[in-house]
């Protein structure tokens, strides 16, 4: 596991942007998994910009996003889709057919729909390079405490505290989604690269507790302890719950000095 500290959010954006530019222009079919949330906004951000100034092209690129809400519309102002198309796809020359996001407005059997998002997956060839944020609770995608680290694409029952964490993007005393359909950990970990990105105070506990933590389902994020190429990109305040944050610096030196391609 790598563990890169920035000095700031926009530093995270930044670095993580950068990762997922040179992914895409060693392989431009690269197929990305994308999340949602404040966390990765600067990633987004920066990749609208290297694609406007240096004409990083997205357009042979598919993408799989983590989740969506369930019972929310794509056109909803709330929903997964709406915030990547409006801060991200729309921006960029990503092929609408090559962009993937679980249906919320779907309602009958749900297992048959998450199998097909699997499929999808899987004939896509994999997910190449996986994004992810962490929630306050150390869910990754909107896998709560307790999920199976083997679950898969599903339907999710959401914690108070995530939706009490999510209230602040829904209008005032709007009714906030209870379930959500989610790419499971098992699904995450199917991907061949995985970066997380974190940010802020808010999420040290959680932060600390997927890196140094032991490995369990109470803290989904620690189960990326099983993957052979994860890198977290964490800034300052995130970092604060961590013990080893001298050997992370370390580590990143010696990974420059000696497998520089690790860092590309
Ligand atoms: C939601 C998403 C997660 C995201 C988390 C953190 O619950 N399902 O994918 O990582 O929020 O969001 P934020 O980055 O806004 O803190």
């Amino acid at each position: 596991m790598l563990v890169v500290l920035k000095e700031s959010a926009k530093e995270v954006g930044r670095e993580a942007a950068r990762i997922v530019a040179s992914s895409l222009r060693a392989n431009p079919k690269s197929v990305l998994g994308l999340a949602t949330g404040s966390t990765p906004l600067g990633m987004y951000e920066e990749l609208i910009a290297l694609h406007k100034s240096t004409g990083l092209d997205f357009s042979q690129a598919t993408s799989f996003n983590l989740d969506e809400y369930l019972g929310l519309a794509p056109d909803d102002p709330q929903s997964f889709h709406y915030f990547m198309h409006s801060n991200f796809f729309s921006k960029v020359n990503f092929a609408a057919d090559k962009i993937h996001i679980p249906d919320g407005a779907f309602r009958k059997d749900y297992s048959a729909y998450c199998e097909q998002y699997e499929r999808a997956i899987r004939s896509a060839g994999g997910i190449d390079l996986q994004i992810l944020g962490i929630g306050r609770n150390g869910h990754i995608g909107f896998n709560e405490p307790n999920s199976s680290l083997a679950s898969r694409t599903r339907l999710k029952e959401l914690t108070q505290e995530t939706i009490e964490d999510n209230k602040r993007f829904f209008p005032q005393g709007a009714e906030i989604p209870e379930c959500a359909i989610t790419m499971g950990i098992g699904t995450i970990l199917d991907a061949r690269r995985i970066l997380i990105l974190a940010t802020g105070k808010s999420k040290a506990a959680s932060v600390a507790k997927a890196i140094e933590g032991p490995i369990s389902s109470s803290v989904s994020a620690s189960a990326l302890q099983l993957h052979p190429d994860v890198t977290f990109i964490i800034d300052e305040d995130a970092a604060y719950g961590l013990t080893q944050r001298d050997y992370y610096r370390r580590v990143l030196e010696l990974t420059k000095k000696y497998t520089p391609e690790k860092l590309t």
